[in-house]
């Protein structure tokens, strides 16, 4: 090599980059694309902004000479995932997109190393980590050094967390002990119809448990979005997928010493809006949409909703007051009135952390009769899932600011976060109800004898409910003991939710030190 012209060099450098950029050659990237799905390295080209991608790692091989894997063919340059870092809206990310068109983007030891690599450089840099999964799992020909290197990378991911955003999509098979790198991620993207996430496979579950069950109804999109709330978000493609993740970006920080990026509102942060004063229906039973009251005071009606299709009687999402960016928690009269249930409980719990972990003020809107009753709620563990609410709402040490739109009955008016365990600022719309429980039901519990003796019970019950509602359920009890700092009317809501997020800028508080505190999981 020591004579070879300098020329020849460089032309042997272009080979080997387009050996590299083949991946699994021309046949298989076909069948990729007959598949209805994009290459590992058209992903990126969408995702990142353009021309940023800067690849690491492009001459790595494969290292198993077992099966006939020493042969040249099977030294594909780069093995089954391209590496490296790139920018989204001007932003570093740092990007791993595993290629089905090499063994089928199986995890190899180098491809585990990889991975490694870029999540050790953001972690350094402080930077996102954004995974494109497609893989059929542990490199079969290696055996115990792949799960090894599925081993690094959980690890690596359990360190980043809290540390920088990590976020995965799911664009094709992604099965077995793979599940798990996505899972400890903070967000999970699917895309309907190309790509299924289980941890046994449908023959497996049919000789197990002898149940049929396709891919898709095991473990789909709808399924994981609906049902099980793995996924946070079902795209209806991967275009629509990559372009959810970047939009998500921008209300994140880069990591978690960071403030989320500000962006100067165009809509006026003083702008009131009357149709709130009319929002909320007469009768207590009647339901509204707590989303047209999200919509009407975030910013230009932005809303970036997570889970939506998950747990809906409570929404969670993004938006900006003022520019800042916010994650808002509301309960969802449309949907069993808003109550809190086992799914509902573990959806907000983990937001609030993802929020809290990474300095995103939290503004909640409250409307909920309580915890669900049940048989099923209560052998399913709703203690245990409403203590997690109730320690992720306590531990967040960010800006938290609530608005109590009408009920806030029971253990709920406590845990939505109140003042009692740290609300920043707490409001209350007129149409506020703070109260140990529904009018309905006090009145039958401590007028049980009175009712009973009554000689019209049903006359004298809607007179001691009226005067139940008048005497407590309304907000000035609780703003009389200062448990609500002020009565506004709902019109005003964002003006002075801005005006907190303001003086709430160089809010410092802080936890007891501790190794970690034991969320009850
Ligand atoms: C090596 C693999 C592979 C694997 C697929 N391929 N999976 N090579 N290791 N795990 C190769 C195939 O041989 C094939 O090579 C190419 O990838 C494409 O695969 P196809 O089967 O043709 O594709 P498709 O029909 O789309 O089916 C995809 C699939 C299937 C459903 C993922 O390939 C499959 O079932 N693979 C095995 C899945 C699996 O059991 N993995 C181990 C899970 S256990 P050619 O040369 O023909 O193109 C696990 C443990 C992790 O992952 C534990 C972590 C703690």
């Amino acid at each position: 090599m020591t004579d070879t012209p300098k020329a020849e060099k460089y032309a042997h450098l272009q080979q080997m980059r387009a050996r590299s950029q083949a991946g699994g050659g021309a046949d298989r990237i076909a069948k990729q694309h007959k598949a209805g799905k994009l290459t590992a390295r058209e992903r990126l080209d969408l995702l990142l902004d353009n021309g940023s991608f800067r690849e690491l790692d492009a001459f790595v091989v494969q290292r198993s000479r077992d099966f006939g894997m020493d042969k040249p063919e099977n030294q594909i340059l780069g093995d089954s995932v391209v590496t490296g870092w790139g920018t989204i809206n001007g932003r570093l990310v740092y990007v791993y997109s595993q290629d089905f068109t090499v063994f089928g983007g199986s995890l190899s030891e180098v491809h585990a190393a990889k991975i490694v690599k870029i999540m050790e450089m953001a972690m350094k840099s402080g930077a996102p980590v954004i995974g494109l999964n497609d893989s059929g799992g542990a490199r079969i020909q290696e055996g115990v050094v792949s799960l090894g290197g599925y081993a690094d990378i959980f690890l690596r991911n359990t360190l980043a967390s809290g540390v920088i955003p990590q976020i995965s999509a799911i664009l094709g098979p992604c099965a077995g002990g793979a599940v798990y790198s996505p899972a400890l991620t903070d967000f999970i993207f699917m895309v309907k119809n190309t790509s299924y996430m289980f941890v046994t496979g449908p023959d497996v579950v049919k000789s197990v448990t002898h149940e049929e069950v396709s891919f898709e109804e095991l473990g789909g999109a709808s399924v994981h979005s609906t049902i099980s709330g793995v996924c946070h978000m079902a795209a209806e493609n991967e275009q629509d997928c990559l372009f959810l993740i970047r939009e998500l970006l921008t209300y994140l920080p880069q990591n978690n010493m960071e403030d989320p990026p500000f962006k100067p509102p165009k809509d006026d942060p003083l702008r009131s809006d009357p149709r709130l004063n009319e929002i909320i229906p007469d009768s207590p039973n009647k339901p509204y949409d707590i989303k047209e009251v999200i919509q009407m005071i975030v910013d230009d009606g932005q809303f970036f909703e997570i889970h939506e299709h998950f747990a809906p009687n409570i929404v969670v999402g993004f938006a900006r007051l003022g520019g800042y960016s916010v994650g808002i928690v509301a309960n969802q009269p449309m949907v069993l009135a808003g109550v809190l249930d086992i799914d509902a409980s573990e959806k907000a719990a983990r937001f609030i952390r993802f929020c809290d972990c990474f300095n995103i003020p939290l503004v909640t809107f409250e409307d909920v009769p309580g915890f669900m009753p049940g048989t099923k709620q209560e052998h399913g563990g709703i203690i245990r899932a409403g203590a997690k609410l109730l320690y992720a709402y306590c531990e967040a040490t960010v800006p938290k600011l609530t608005v109590i739109t009408r009920k806030a009955y029971g253990g709920a008016y406590d845990v939505m976060s109140s003042k009692h365990i740290r609300g920043d600022l707490n409001l209350a719309w007129p149409t506020a109800e703070i109260a140990v429980m529904g009018p309905d039901g006090a009145v039958s519990i401590i007028f049980r004898r009175e009712l009973a003796e009554a000689e019209d019970p049903i006359a004298k019950k809607a007179e001691l409910v009226a005067m139940y509602r008048e005497k407590f359920a309304n907000p000035y009890v609780a703003a009389g003991r200062g448990y609500i700092d002020d009565v506004i009317m709902p019109s005003e809501t964002r003006p002075r939710l801005i005006n907190a997020l303001n003086a709430l800028q160089n809010k410092r508080d802080s936890n007891p030190p501790k190794k970690h505190g034991n969320i009850p999981l």
